[in-house]
């Protein structure tokens, strides 16, 4: 199955991607993610990206496009894949539509504005696996230090009030016409989950709409 997690900064699609892949054994393919790694590698692609990320402005298409197409080219990619973070403008979504890939279900995750602050705020993560936690909402069983492996969690540079402020804006001037671009498609299921409320809730309804 191929799956696209649609949804603004901080509405849960990482948190809720680990246990969609659990569940379907597919991976999962967070661009977010792919490209903290290679700032964290200091690649010459690293260094072109940190700056973007960091203001909270969008990677340009040509990267994203090409980064994207080698990760599905993958042997563990041939069942399928959970897209969280891509597509993230019209033209990324016509360029699958270009590679004939078609993507069977498009889950929107949707949180107000006002809880997105709170969650970005308290979000820590563990950048060896993109495993996220929340000071608060969804905290470690070690404070500061990731369950599985014990190393310590981090804070995202762009995880600040003014970056956030920042990346809605983007939200909503280049990701949100994704939405009536797949909702109008026969070709792909569209779902609309409420992402407020207890993680496990929501997981949950996610999960029924997979069954
Ligand atoms: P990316 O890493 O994708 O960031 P994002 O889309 O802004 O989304 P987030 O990761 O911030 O939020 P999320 O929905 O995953 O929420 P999470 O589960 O962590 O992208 C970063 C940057 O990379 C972009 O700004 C851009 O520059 C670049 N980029 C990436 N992809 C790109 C693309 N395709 N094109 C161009 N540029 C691209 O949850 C957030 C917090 O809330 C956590 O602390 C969590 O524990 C907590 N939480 C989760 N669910 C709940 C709940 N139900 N109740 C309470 N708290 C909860
Ligand atoms: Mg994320």
């Amino acid at each position: 199955m191929k799956i696209i997690l649609l949804g603004p900064p901080g509405a849960g699609k990482g948190t809720q991607a680990q246990f969609i892949i659990e569940n379907l054994g597919i991976p999962q393919i967070s661009t977010g993610d792919m490209f903290r790694a290679a700032v964290a590698s200091g690649s010459s692609l690293g260094s072109k990206l940190k700056e973007i990320m960091d203001s909270g402005s969008l990677v340009p298409d040509e990267i994203v496009i090409e980064v994207v197409k080698e990760r599905i080219s993958q042997p563990d990619c041939s069942g399928g894949f959970l897209f969280d973070g891509f597509p993230r403008t019209i033209p990324q979504a016509e360029a699958l539509d270009q590679a004939d890939i078609v993507v069977d279900l498009v889950i929107e995750i949707k949180v107000p504005e006002a809880e997105i602050l709170r969650r970005i705020t308290g979000r820590r993560v563990h950048p060896g696996s993109g495993r996220v936690y929340h000071t608060h909402y969804n905290p470690p069983k070690q404070e500061g230090l990731d369950d599985v492996t014990g190393e310590p969690l981090q804070h995202r540079v762009d995880d600040t009030e003014k970056t956030v402020m920042e990346r809605l804006d983007v939200y909503s001037r280049q990701t949100e016409p994704l939405v009536a671009f797949y909702k109008s498609r026969s070709s792909s299921r569209y779902i609309e989950i409420d992402g407020l409320g207890e993680v496990n809730q929501i997981q949950k309804n996610i999960l029924d709409q997979l069954s």
